[in-house]
């Protein structure tokens, strides 16, 4: 729903909600830059005993945490409801009881404030939390999204305006990793443990695969490389032989950067984009960072990423994209809902 901006307030605050998988999160954004407040609820030690997370419990963990994460986030704001300029809440893809917590919230915070609601998709949030620093990143710019449930290259055109190049055929990155950390013993969620792990490892230590499919294409395939490790570990179980963890993290870390770092590359070379942000859990990664930093200097393209706290699920993600919906005076109904398998936009060639 578009509507004209009823007033032009000189500040604009936006209150961002982010319930989509196990974090409840609450954040109040200043003019699209300056981050008020940010408050996060996680649920990873209760979902870490199950090695991943558990649906009916984060639903009714949100439950409980909404109320105190948001009247926190609105207390550091120093702010009451009524003053906010609107409330942007994700509406979707992820846990359909999570979702509905926010939603449900969210509407009921923005109907009492007299506020404008405003509808959020997951990762678009994940891609404009590289716009709280640098607000004047210039399009077209190429994302690339690495989260727990996706993988994609984007390229976005204008705000709200972007193509899907390429995505995960199977696993996303992030799900790899989890499940990978899983038969290494190095916990939930996987990113971190890996990455750890790594830092000690050898990364050519073990010669996993790297699928770049069939020529040129930007798509992914990350299944290959997960049964490949698995193999290897199962296979040295059998022979009573133990292998180096370090060493099985590091190489399939580095399995994993390099096909995202070739397909990065591949696909700036096809388009006119000079800039390549980075975004998702999987961008928290350092390895990843850094590599995707040197490459992208070798190409004399600009590479933007955010904060590593920024990377994982946050509300203040959230108020970003809000922010810019705001702008365009593109508004949700109240009959927003909860949208578990919300999709970006159609694939496309370049
Ligand atoms: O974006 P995110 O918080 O949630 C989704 O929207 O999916 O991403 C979570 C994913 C998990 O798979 C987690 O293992 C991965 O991000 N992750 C990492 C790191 N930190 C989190 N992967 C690699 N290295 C990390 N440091
Ligand atoms: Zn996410």
């Amino acid at each position: 729903m578009k509507r004209a901006l009823a007033e032009e307030k000189k500040d604009r605050y936006i209150l961002g909600i982010e319930t989509s998988c196990d974090e409840t999160a609450a954040a109040v954004l200043k003019n699209g830059t300056e981050l008020l407040s940010q408050v996060i609820a996680s649920q990873i030690d209760t979902h870490q005993r199950y090695g991943g997370v558990v649906p009916e419990i984060a639903s009714r963990e949100h439950a409980v945490h909404f109320a105190p994460v948001v009247e926190e986030a609105m207390r550091r704001a120093r702010l009451s409801f009524p003053q906010l300029s609107a409330v942007a809440v994700t509406y979707g893809p992820g846990l359909v009881g999570s979702l509905l917590v926010g939603v449900a919230g969210a509407k009921a915070i923005a109907y009492a404030a007299k506020v404008p609601l405003i509808g959020v998709h997951h990762l678009e949030g994940h891609i404009y939390a590289n716009f709280l620093r640098r607000s004047d990143v210039a399009f077209p710019f190429l994302a690339l999204l690495v989260s727990g449930g996706h993988t994609h290259l984007l390229l976005f055109e204008a705000h709200g305006r972007y193509h899907i190049l390429g995505r995960t055929r199977d696993d996303a990155a992030g799900e790899a990793f989890d499940k990978i950390s899983r038969t290494l013993g190095l916990g939930y969620p996987g990113g971190p443990g890996i990455e750890k792990a790594a830092l000690t490892g050898k990364d050519t230590a073990f010669a996993f695969p790297r699928a770049m499919l069939e020529a040129g294409s930007l798509d992914f395939s990350f299944s290959g490389l997960k049964s490949a490790v698995l193999n290897t570990c199962n296979t040295a179980a059998m022979k009573g032989e133990s292998l180096n963890t370090p060493d099985l993290a590091a190489s399939f870390q580095q399995a994993v950067i390099d096909v995202l770092v070739r397909k990065s590359v591949l696909a700036l070379k096809r388009t006119q984009a000079q800039t390549l942000l980075l975004a998702g859990g999987v961008a928290a990664n350092q390895a990843l960072r850094s590599q995707l930093a040197r490459a992208m200097a070798a190409l004399g393209v600009e590479f933007v990423c955010p904060e590593p706290a920024l990377c994982t699920d946050n509300a203040a993600m959230i108020a970003v994209a809000g922010y810019y919906h705001y702008l365009a005076g593109d508004f949700a109904p109240w009959t927003l809902n909860a949208v578990p398998g919300l999709v970006l936009s159609q694939p496309c060639s370049v």
